[in-house]
């Protein structure tokens, strides 16, 4: 059994972990979203407290409940999650990046309900009352992370660039990827454009993986190439196995 608090591997140690999916509004009662449960990163925040971490752990809406011990800081939006992460990321050792955070969001979110047209003003339309959203990007929080930490270009992790504070070792960086196709190919491509310290990959199309599962099915790729396939585990026991993999990477 591990014990809470001091003599874990994980004392002293600041770390980040985002969860959940983020909610992007269209107006005040709708919103464009994802079927990520938050129990993941739960998991993960949950098992870096037991080993001794301050756990700054920001969620997206889940129906999960704060964890004990943790520093929770509940957002709704991509923007919103963002601006969390910055304000923390200057003192922390790592940033697990588990949240599924929308790649758009609407371009403006009503002020008011949006009202539908009735049928009668609908057949009035060629489009049949139909209702376009523009969607416009959301800012990559990971990705842009290898920019602003270690400066652009092929700059290796670590090496230039600028660090989170001056004199001290850098951030251990993790993200995730839920493909449901070509997932060595993707998670390679990711690990590699956001310079990842690891990156977890799951088939989501997989029954015993993802959305709304309490076990997972994952790869683990390494920065120096190596990848590993872990069998259908609990995701209590995933977040085991990757805050093992995490820990030997701190300086
Ligand atoms: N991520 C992020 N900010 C975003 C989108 C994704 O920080 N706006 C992070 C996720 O939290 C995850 C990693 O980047 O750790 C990969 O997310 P994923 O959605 O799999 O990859 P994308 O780069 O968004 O590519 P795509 O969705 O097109 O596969
Ligand atoms: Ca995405």
């Amino acid at each position: 059994q591990k014990i809470l608090g001091q003599h874990g591997d994980l004392a002293g140690r600041r770390v980040i972990v985002t969860a959940g999916g983020t909610h992007e509004p269209i107006d005040p009662v709708r919103y464009v979203g994802n079927r990520s449960s938050g129990k993941m990163g739960y998991n993960l925040a949950i098992d870096a407290r037991d080993r001794g971490a301050h756990v700054i752990l920001i969620s997206g809406p889940v129906a999960l409940p704060a964890p004990y011990g943790v520093e929770l800081h509940q957002v709704e939006t991509a923007m919103q999650m963002r601006d969390v992460v910055h304000s923390f990321i200057t003192n922390a050792d790592v940033l697990v990046m588990s949240a599924a955070v929308a790649d758009y969001r609407p371009q403006v979110a009503a002020t008011q309900k949006i009202k539908k047209q009735t049928q009668h003003e609908a057949m009035g339309h060629q489009d049949g009352g139909a209702l376009t959203l523009h969607l416009v990007q959301n800012p990559d929080i990971l990705g842009e992370l290898a920019t602003t930490l270690d400066g652009d270009g092929d700059a290796s992790r670590g090496s230039g660039g600028i660090s989170n504070t001056p004199a001290k070792k850098r951030l251990i960086r993790v993200g995730f990827a839920a493909e449901t196709e070509h997932l060595l190919e993707h998670a390679r491509e990711k690990l590699r454009k956001k310079h990842l310290d690891l990156l977890v990959a799951n088939d989501v199309t997989r029954l015993d993986s993802g959305f709304g599962t309490n076990t997972n099915k994952v790869l683990i790729f390494h920065a120096d190439g190596a990848m590993e396939d872990l069998p259908v585990l609990p995701k209590t026991g995933v977040a085991t196995a990757i805050w093992d993999r995490i820990v030997p990477l701190l300086g």
